[in-house]
């Protein structure tokens, strides 16, 4: 569960949020849509501490966060998955796995690894190199070294741009397999009429400030904002 209170935040002297408050619990998709530069990564990067928060407050399964540096973050459960190397290229699937359970023992290990291919289908992949797959396997590489390290709250930032449909499909099943085991997931996606079909609640993000929350059927009744701010045609 992530709450977050009446936070500025952004980069130095930069202000992108405004008193943002937001709300993503356990077994739901939350989905934060908006424009471009909107702010809907820096809302990722103040939970996971990595954008500065000038004001307020962010909350981990009830714990105050807002303090910590992000490793502690990631220790109390939170998960960032950005589009950016979250893997190590060089390792197969199987190495870079166990790299995020380094503290476990191998039985500890062999153990939770069957319950996280159980949610990532990546047993066919486990041989090889990380560098040998595409970019939504290695997305999904990211997803289970999140779930070995016990990862509770997924943060995952435009999991499917620029991924074939069929890998974006893949991608968008195990983002919705996360949510059934009572994962929390916060999902940002450029493709908002995927995002409408899986989020179970949704914020629009305008210059930095909540500009609406709601439940997708209530936003698909909102013609003005589908067009004016997430490129939906008016039906
Ligand atoms: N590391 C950074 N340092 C300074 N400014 C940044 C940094 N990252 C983002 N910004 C600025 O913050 C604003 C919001 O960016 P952000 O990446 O949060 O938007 P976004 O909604 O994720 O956009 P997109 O849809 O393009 O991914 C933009 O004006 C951007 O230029
Ligand atoms: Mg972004």
């Amino acid at each position: 569960m992530i709450r977050v209170e009446g936070v500025d935040a952004g980069y130095g002297k930069l202000q992108v949020l405004f008193d943002i408050n937001f709300v993503a619990k356990p077994g739901e998709i939350t989905a934060v849509l908006g424009p471009n530069g909107s702010g809907k990564s820096t809302l990722l990067k103040a939970i996971f501490g990595i954008a500065k928060v000038y004001r307020g407050s962010i909350y981990i399964h009830g714990e105050d966060i807002t303090r910590l540096p992000t490793h502690e973050r990631a220790r109390r459960g939170v998960a960032y998955v950005s589009q950016v190397r979250n893997v190590f290229a060089s390792l197969t699937v199987l190495e870079n796995l166990r790299m995020a359970a380094y503290q476990l023992s191998q039985a500890e290990f062999e153990k939770r690894l069957d319950e996280v291919l159980y949610i990532v289908p990546l047993r066919e992949t486990l041989r090889r190199p990380a560098n040998e797959l595409s970019g939504g396997w290695r997305q999904l590489v990211a997803i289970g070294m999140a779930l070995v390290r016990r990862a509770t709250v997924f943060m995952l930032d435009e999991p499917t741009a620029q991924l074939a449909p069929k890998m974006a499909e893949e991608v968008m099943a195990v983002v919705k397999k996360l949510r059934d085991a009572s994962y929390t997931v916060v999902l940002v996606e450029q493709n908002v009429r995927k995002a409408l079909e899986v989020a179970d609640q949704v914020y629009l993000l305008v210059s930095g400030r909540v500009h609406w929350r709601g439940t997708p059927e209530e936003l698909l009744k909102e013609k003005e904002l589908g067009r004016i701010y997430l490129g939906l045609a008016a039906q």
